[in-house]
């Protein structure tokens, strides 16, 4: 009985000698999948993310980041982080149609007059509420992510809203964004990032809404002779885990990996503000592309067209959220 006793404890003694091996040398791997180029606001806050992380938490935590769609494009990387085979993301707030009908209020056409009204609303108590606005389908919103605001680029000049009429243009997988371009007469085509430029170079379709950060990393103003400098509407991210994922980790880590996160999104909202200014001028340096400007009364034209968008969507999305939008551009 006694050597049983013996042979028990020393069992259990060298189990746990074992799973403390195993921990020291398994590090958390945190997988970051996304779809933009790495000099994009998004590619470089992924970068200072794994940044800090290598200097704070070697060992402990390991961060892998995959740019340019190379694990997973657009909503792919939802249904792969539901499944645990990443763990960090930041899809556009425009591709979370499937999960929620909240976040569709970023979509609504001409809502925010500027990115400090965006920025006003995501950290008011609206905007805080809607980083949880996915949690019973297993997700968690652990903060916002500027890229900027959106122009219109086409293979013609854009100027007035007739001037898109029965011109094919791709959006990202949003009812919103589809409706914006119904209302101006357009044929809007829900396709994944990494199509674009293919898309728009083989011409098969006639332009594509996007920030000037995106136009310019991917290169689309080398296919697409006209930017109309429109500022209809938004493109930010939501940076998403799994709530298992993310309740699962110890808190002490989980408090470090937020703090860490925390200030590479804040680096990252200094490069968008950056980029919206530098990328846009590269465009014009580089003489592939026109940049179109309209005057006031052009571009009221585009808000009268655009903006009965919000009434359809009013009720999906919560009156209270669009009021709150409202009155972050006071
Ligand atoms: C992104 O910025 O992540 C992609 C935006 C798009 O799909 O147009």
């Amino acid at each position: 009985m006694k050597k049983k006793l013996l042979f028990v404890s020393l069992l259990a003694a060298a189990t746990m000698m074992v799973s403390a091996t195993v921990s020291m040398a398994s590090p958390v791997v945190i997988k970051f999948s996304h779809v933009v180029a790495e000099n994009t606001p998004k590619g470089q806050m992924a970068v200072k993310f794994k940044e800090l992380i290598d200097e704070r938490l070697a060992g402990k935590v390991e961060v892998e980041v995959f740019p340019n769609s190379q694990l997973f494009g657009d909503n792919k990387v939802i249904e792969a982080m539901l499944l645990g085979d990443v763990q960090l993301a930041a899809p556009s707030l425009s591709k979370f149609n499937k999960y929620t009908d909240s976040l569709q209020i970023f979509d609504l056409p001409f809502l925010f007059k500027d990115m400090d009204a965006v920025e006003k609303f995501q950290k008011g108590a609206k905007g805080q509420e809607l980083l949880m606005s996915m949690k019973n389908k297993g997700l968690i919103g652990l903060g916002y992510l500027h890229n900027g605001l959106k122009q219109l680029s086409a293979s013609d000049k854009l100027v007035v809203p007739a001037d898109a009429a029965k011109k094919k243009f791709r959006i990202m997988s949003s009812d919103v964004l589809e409706a914006q371009f119904h209302a101006i007469d357009a044929m809007p085509l829900k396709k994944p990032f990494s199509e674009v430029f293919t898309l728009l170079q083989t011409k098969a379709i006639d332009g594509q809404e996007n920030t000037w950060s995106n136009i310019y990393s991917k290169k689309f103003y080398e296919v697409q002779p006209y930017i109309t400098e429109s500022n209809h509407g938004v493109l930010d991210y939501l940076v998403i885990t799994s709530t298992e994922f993310w309740m699962g980790l110890p808190s002490d880590l989980r408090g470090e990996i937020k703090q860490a996160l925390d200030e590479a999104i804040a680096f990252g909202n200094k490069v968008a503000d950056e980029k919206s200014v530098s990328d846009r001028q590269q465009i014009i340096d580089s003489k592939r592309s026109e940049i179109v400007t309209l005057t006031d009364a052009q571009r009221e034209l585009w808000v009268e067209s655009m903006k009965p968008v919000w009434k359809k969507f009013e009720k999906e999305i919560g009156k209270e959220y669009i009021d709150a939008a409202i009155a972050s551009n006071k």
